[in-house]
């Protein structure tokens, strides 16, 4: 029986003798594609390919391409583990034609690799096709060319309630590249339920899609136009785990090799008898995909891919939990994986560390609130209205306890309720309303500051301009003026204020006239417009003014430095910690540098100072820093380090400094690094789970840090008449004679409890025969108390003992009972009930209790209510 390795190596190698070349999977984070949040299909890497805006030196390619189809807010997540073939991740196997092959040798193609017997060898009789319903050149070729008999041909049109929304027409997705297709389905016998495509049953497990060869001809723009493809092209698809269970003669795609290997290893783990457990399943699904998608660079984060992949983390680690999992447990099926997958697994292999450590801190991370959260919601569950959990749960739990709404939903669907999925978006957007309220401008201005024209942006080259003002906007509305002391928004034609974009802030500066200034706090981007914020100083503007714009120098010169120093540290940290390491935030300002990244593990020390090291040895080489536009490919051939997933324009922007940092970068910079004067590192931690953040300074900046430093330095050692080689010496003796001088006194102090101890025997009144102390005793310790309290009852033999003492605004209480009187009086009652007289809670043996209070003004009170209860118990 052939295993799914053995069965993507095969279909390769089919395509390969027929003139493909075989290329290698793509990454799952779309290259320049913002229209994807992962890769979906095989085509993916083509796309452009097929729209012609882009050559390579073959015109037919077969691929097995690494796919993730979750994520969205209504994706199914929910559902894989539960139905035989729902995958968060899955491997399309693919051939491709650019221009070359059209529908003829495609169909071929296919069927031969299916049935013939030197390949996958399937019997033809169990094999039906569809076309799309117009597709009568598609029919023929099925039908006169390959002798597929009619009934196992079916026609399907536009099922899906609009021109082309077809099951037999593809399309990538609402814009690009798509085409009628014709798919091949396997029959897996009577004892399954199900009909054929285009009958009612069509969803059943009898009847399984495993091919689909799209006939690439159309480029779908956004307003639904049909742009003809520069040449008719072709894009296959064979998902593989479908493909496997075929072959392997099982129907679920869990049943085949490589899902029954990590179910077993799961089931090993946490000592799981029953192999069909849903859970399982659940996990043998989702370690491929998270593991995937780290090694391909995402990390866990609260938006975005890194938000997909959390979800993904946190389902498998709440299924471990139903599985009695005690400890991390998910990590430690990477290797498992790596192995199992065969070449698909190399990769895995070679990030094996960094997906465990991700993947293990993320575990443990979730593993804190998990069971808080279960607990809460095992509580509302009990409370539920019509079978619906409120969107206020739902929400406090995603909110305070890390619980994605897929998987509150998943607890839900095992009780059959449902979640009021509108009450958590209006917790939601109540919760995203709070925090814009609180932001920068106080409006939200990014929806009123619509202007047709483009600000230009001079600042790259200048830092004054003369200008006219094209847009004025003020509490949140346009304008035609604005007077003085008010706060708004000016939009000019042209600027030289940089505005925030890549993590640099925006500039600040002037904006005057003839009969204004206006004071330049802050400047962001409105689209293709330049939005100044700021306050009229004097006088009135009004649209269509000329104006003066005058950056702030210095402070964009400071700025710069620690651009400049950003790329530096980039390069630095890849060289010392690995080329794992990726940006995912960075924060310049003229105060100094912040810069996000993935990291799994603390940096050390050492690491530090060495990371200090190279940026400073880079600074005093006095680098030129070269910046220039190029083509996109270009900038690649250079080597450029450009962000996962960012959409670059064909011509970008590369800053380089020697061969040592090239960057993709929109931002101003030093025009040599000797500017930057001096890099210190100020500190270093993590900010999600496997993301790390270190922050910098520099320049001026770094002096005054450094003048400080040893401003602390002297004024310590003028205090202990140290100099600055002894400081450390002499701290370390005067801790030992403090530690010696404590211990000194609080034998002192025992002493002296010891003799107020016997003052207090003299004290002793008897009630009924029974020796009683009941007072007060201030600024005593609780551990002095009870020395006094032991040795109290030993003096007196049979005793009642209670004191309660003041130090430091706090009540201290104690009772001892001899044990020979703890059947009348239990020393944990009296002072229980001593304690709630001074704000308090406490309790303890029935012959030795302490408790606390925060009302000293109540403890007399507090004595003569102990004094009266051991009365009425003697
Ligand atoms: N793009 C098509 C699919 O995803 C065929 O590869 O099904």
């Amino acid at each position: 029986m052939k295993t799914t390795s053995q069965i993507r190596q095969s279909f390769l190698d089919f395509f390969h003798s027929k003139g493909h070349t075989v290329v290698e999977s793509s990454s799952l984070v779309p290259e320049n594609d913002p229209t994807l949040l992962f890769t979906n299909a095989g085509m993916n890497q083509f796309k452009d390919v097929f729209l012609g805006l882009e050559k390579r030196p073959y015109t037919r390619a077969t691929t097995a391409q690494r796919c993730v189809r979750a994520g969205g807010k209504h994706n199914d997540l929910e559902n894989v583990g539960y139905t035989a073939r729902h995958h968060t991740f899955f491997e399309m196997m693919g051939n491709f034609s650019f221009g070359d092959y059209f529908k003829r040798d495609a169909i071929q193609f296919g069927w031969e690799f299916l049935t013939s017997p030197e390949w996958l060898g399937l019997p033809k009789e169990k094999l039906y096709v569809t076309v799309y319903e117009t597709d009568d050149e598609a029919y023929d070729i099925w039908h006169t060319l390959v002798g597929v008999p009619a009934e196992h041909i079916i026609r399907i049109g536009d099922n899906k309630g609009a021109p082309y929304a077809s099951d037999n027409f593809w399309a990538m997705g609402d814009t690009g590249p798509c085409g009628p297709c014709t798919e091949i389905f396997y029959d897996h016998g009577e004892k399954y339920w199900g009909g054929l495509p285009g009958t009612p049953e069509e969803d059943g497990d009898r009847y399984i899609e495993v091919w689909n060869i799209v006939f690439m001809q159309f480029n779908r723009l956004a307003d639904g136009t049909m742009e003809k493809l520069p040449k008719p092209s072709v894009d296959t698809g064979m998902g593989l785990e479908r493909m496997t269970a075929v072959m392997q003669h099982v129907n679920s795609n869990y049943e085949t090799d490589i899902f029954q290997t990590l179910i077993k290893t799961t089931a090993e783990l946490l000592g799981v008898k029953d192999l069909d457990n849903k859970s399982l399943r659940v996990i043998a699904d989702h370690i491929r995909s998270c593991s995937y998608l780290i090694a391909d660079g995402v990390v866990p984060s609260n938006e975005g891919r890194g938000y997909v992949l959390r979800r993904i983390i946190r389902r498998a680690v709440r299924h471990g939990n139903l599985l009695g999992a005690k400890e991390a447990f998910f990590y430690k099926l990477v290797p498992t994986l790596a192995e199992v997958m065969g070449h698909a697994g190399e990769i895995v292999a070679q990030k094996q560390a960094f997906i465990q450590q991700t993947l293990k801190a993320e575990e443990e991370q979730f593993a804190r609130t998990l069971e808080r959260g279960l607990a809460l919601l095992e509580d509302a569950l009990t409370k539920v209205e019509n079978k619906t959990l409120s969107g206020k749960v739902a929400f406090k739990l995603y909110d305070t306890y890390g619980f994605p709404l897929d998987l509150t939903a998943d607890v839900c669907r095992e009780r059959g309720i449902l979640i009021d999925e509108a009450g958590f978006d209006a917790e939601m957007t109540a919760q995203r309303e709070r925090a814009k309220a609180s932001s920068n401008f106080g409006a939200d201005y990014s929806n009123v500051i619509k202007v047709d024209s483009i600000t230009k942006f001079v600042g790259y080259d200048h830092l004054t301009s003369e200008a006219t003002v094209v847009g004025l906007f003020s509490q949140g509305k346009g304008v035609d003026a604005i007077q003085s002391g008010e706060t708004a928004i000016i939009i000019l034609d042209k600027t030289p204020f940089y505005a925030e974009m890549g993590g640099q802030v925006g500039d600040s500066g002037l904006i005057s006239s003839e009969i204004c200034q206006f004071n330049v706090i802050d400047t962001q981007k409105y689209g293709q417009v330049f939005g100044h914020y700021g306050q009229v100083e004097s006088g009135e503007l009004r649209v269509g003014d000329k104006i003066y714009a005058e950056v702030n120098a210095t402070r964009r010169h400071n700025i710069e430095l620690n651009h400049s120093a950003t790329h530096l540290l980039h390069s630095a940290l890849r060289e010392v910690l690995g080329e794992h390491v990726a940006q995912k935030g960075s924060l310049v300002n003229e105060n100094g540098l912040r810069f996000d990244f993935s990291q799994p593990e603390a940096i050390t020390k050492a690491q530090l100072e060495e990371i200090e090291r190279i940026v400073n040895c880079k600074i005093r080489e006095n680098i030129p820093v070269i910046i220039e536009e190029m083509g996109i490919d270009a900038a690649k051939a250079k080597g450029a380090m450009a962000l996962f997933g960012e959409k670059y324009g064909d011509v970008v922007r590369v800053v380089e400094m020697s061969a040592f940092s090239i960057e993709l970068c929109g931002g101003t910079h030093v025009r040599r690094t000797g500017e930057i004067g001096f890099f210190k590192l100020t500190s270093e931690g993590a900010v999600a789970a496997g993301v790390r953040r270190v922050e910098a300074i520099t320049g001026e900046t770094t002096v005054a840090w450094i003048h400080q430093l040893q401003q602390v330095l002297q004024h310590s050692a003028e205090l202990l008449k140290a100099d600055n080689a002894s400081l450390v010496e002499k701290i370390q003796q005067l801790q030992d004679k403090s530690k010696r001088t404590e211990k000194e006194l609080q034998q002192l102090k025992d002493k002296q409890a010891a003799l107020a101890g016997s003052e207090l025997v003299k004290q002793a009144q008897q009630i009924n025969g029974v020796n009683v102390v009941v007072t007060q005793l201030d600024n005593a310790e609780a551990k002095t108390l009870r020395t006094m309290v032991d040795d109290l009852k030993n003096q007196l033999g049979s005793a009642i003992v209670v004191i309660g003492s003041v130090a430091d605004e706090k009540v201290n209480l104690i009772v001892g009972v001899t044990t020979d009187l703890t059947s009348k009086v239990k020393a944990g009652e009296l002072v229980g009930e001593m304690a709630k007289q001074v704000g308090g809670k406490g309790g303890g043996r029935p012959d030795m209790a302490m408790a606390g209070g925060s009302e000293p003004q109540n403890l007399l009170q507090a004595l003569n209510f102990a004094q009266e209860w051991i009365q009425a118990k003697l």
